[in-house]
């Protein structure tokens, strides 16, 4: 056979097969579109309104957002929030840019304008424009120059059946509280990982809907983010996340959009990419160092990282020991105080000791927290997991984490509004951790309920509950 034709035959394999991918994707059903219909076709009207936390929340703030592709200019207006109709009197125009995507849902344009000499603690309110037209006046709050108590939330996985099963997740989180400084997902938001799948990008932003507009967002890349490319040689992200989220981008080199670090008060958030860091020990190492750095030069009052894999694995068959080489001895060397993450579709929150007393200072670096927003579910492996405090299988939570200038306060809620599982983080005048768990006495572990699950390892598969009845 000559060269062409094996070229030839080649491509018609390649084209074969991602055609019976998509057509199993299509068949599979993770959204609630249904087959052939174009639900989420970029508009006029704006849509995926986003705010994405900057480095410097109390004086910026980031806005993305789509439209078609008839919008060639990325501007958004800005004034104070008044309580009287006339904000645009006012208001100043900001411009940005945008980048076009391609998607079986159409070519949409990807707007990004970031408001700059905003005054601290002040409530803002801010419209986007589409083809002829606005979107509505949202309202957000910077943040303050003063190191007071805030709230954040913090998701793990939603994934898959996002607008079926995350979204009561992210509202109930609402619901049930104040105005968050931020909101920290701590990635796989999608399913992806073959072709474009904007249903499911549509889904993640309805899910959030208004919030995402008004409450800042901090973004963390799953495996999930990322589209496998040649047969799974090769991954790259999808290609909606760095137009739709704008990051900092002053992380490592080739790691720009996924790594990266903000300050809300007295707070350094540190976002990771650990399925680079997994996928090649270069990028773990990379990282590794460019984090030393950026700790050494930090003097802030708490240290918060996330990524998307967990340092200790919580479910059956799940482990990531070049993390624990790379990255866990920074954490411990520079004082992180807590590592929030995902990727396992189960609960899990302990340190790296053995948790014996229920209070006791930290010696052994930060508290690791695993946590499942989405309806995803796996199987804890109990035997490897002597020190975890707090585990749970099958339960869609949120977090609630507080931060004030001494101690920090989390809470896990489930979907149907139960405290799960809190604990204290308490900072004294040294800079001395002391955990104090508040474990709520009358919950004992949440165990899998589903009478028939799929595979042994799995509670569900988070794509069997939307399925029309036969
Ligand atoms: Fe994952």
């Amino acid at each position: 056979m000559k060269t062409s034709q094996v070229t030839l035959a080649c491509a018609i394999f390649s084209t074969l097969l991602l055609l019976t991918v998509e057509a199993t994707w299509a068949h599979e059903g993770n959204t609630l579109v249904p087959e052939g219909h174009d639900h989420y076709t970029p508009s006029p009207i704006p849509d995926r309104v986003i705010l994405m936390l900057t480095p410097t929340p109390q004086s910026s703030q980031t806005v993305n957002w789509r439209t078609n592709d008839r919008v060639t200019r990325s501007v958004a207006q800005i004034t104070k929030a008044l309580p009287t109709p006339g904000l645009h009197l006012n208001a100043a125009t900001v411009d940005g840019q945008f980048q076009a995507v391609n998607s079986e849902n159409g070519t949409a344009h990807y707007h990004s304008v970031t408001f700059e000499n905003l005054q601290p603690d002040t409530l803002y309110a801010y419209r986007v424009i589409g083809d002829n037209t606005w979107s509505e006046w949202f309202q957000f709050k910077t943040a303050s120059i003063d190191a007071k108590p805030f709230t954040f939330f913090y998701f793990g996985d939603a994934q898959n059946s996002v607008r079926s099963h995350f979204s009561r997740v992210i509202r109930e989180a609402f619901m049930r509280n104040e105005r968050p400084a931020f909101m920290l997902h701590a990635g796989d938001m999608v399913n992806l990982r073959e072709g474009n799948h904007d249903d499911e990008w549509g889904e993640w932003f309805d899910a959030g809907s208004f919030l995402n507009a008004m409450i800042p967002s901090v973004i963390v890349a799953g495996n999930h983010e990322f589209v496998d490319q040649l047969f799974r040689l090769k991954r790259t992200l999808s290609p909606q996340f760095e137009p739709q989220f704008t990051t900092p981008n002053h992380g490592p080199e080739g790691l720009t959009q996924t790594v990266y670090h903000t300050t809300y008060q007295d707070t350094l958030v540190v976002v990771l990419d650990s399925m680079s860091a997994l996928y090649d020990d270069d990028a773990a190492i990379k990282q590794a160092e460019w984090l030393d750095e950026v700790l050494s030069q930090s003097d802030h009052e708490w240290v918060i990282v996330s990524h998307h894999h967990p340092i200790h694995s919580v479910s059956v068959g799940r482990d990531n020991p070049v993390l624990r080489e790379y990255w866990q001895p920074v954490y411990e060397r520079h004082g992180v105080d807590l590592v929030l993450q995902g990727h396992d579709h189960t609960y899990g929150r302990g340190q790296s000791a053995p948790a014996s007393e229920t209070n006791r200072t930290i010696e052994n670096g930060p508290m690791y927290v695993v946590s499942v927003a989405g309806p995803k579910m796996y199987m804890v492996a109990d035997e490897d997991n002597p020190n975890m405090d707090r585990m749970a299988e099958e339960l869609q939570l949120y977090q609630t984490i507080e931060v004030s200038p001494d101690r920090i306060h989390f809470q896990a809620w489930t979907a149907a509004g139960e405290l799960y599982d809190a604990f204290e983080i308490q900072k004294d005048d040294e800079g001395n951790n002391t955990v104090v768990d508040l474990i709520p006495l009358d919950r004992p572990i949440h165990r899998c309920t589903n009478p028939n699950p799929s595979e042994s390892d799995r509670c569900w598969n988070g794509k069997e509950l939307i399925s029309l009845p036969e």
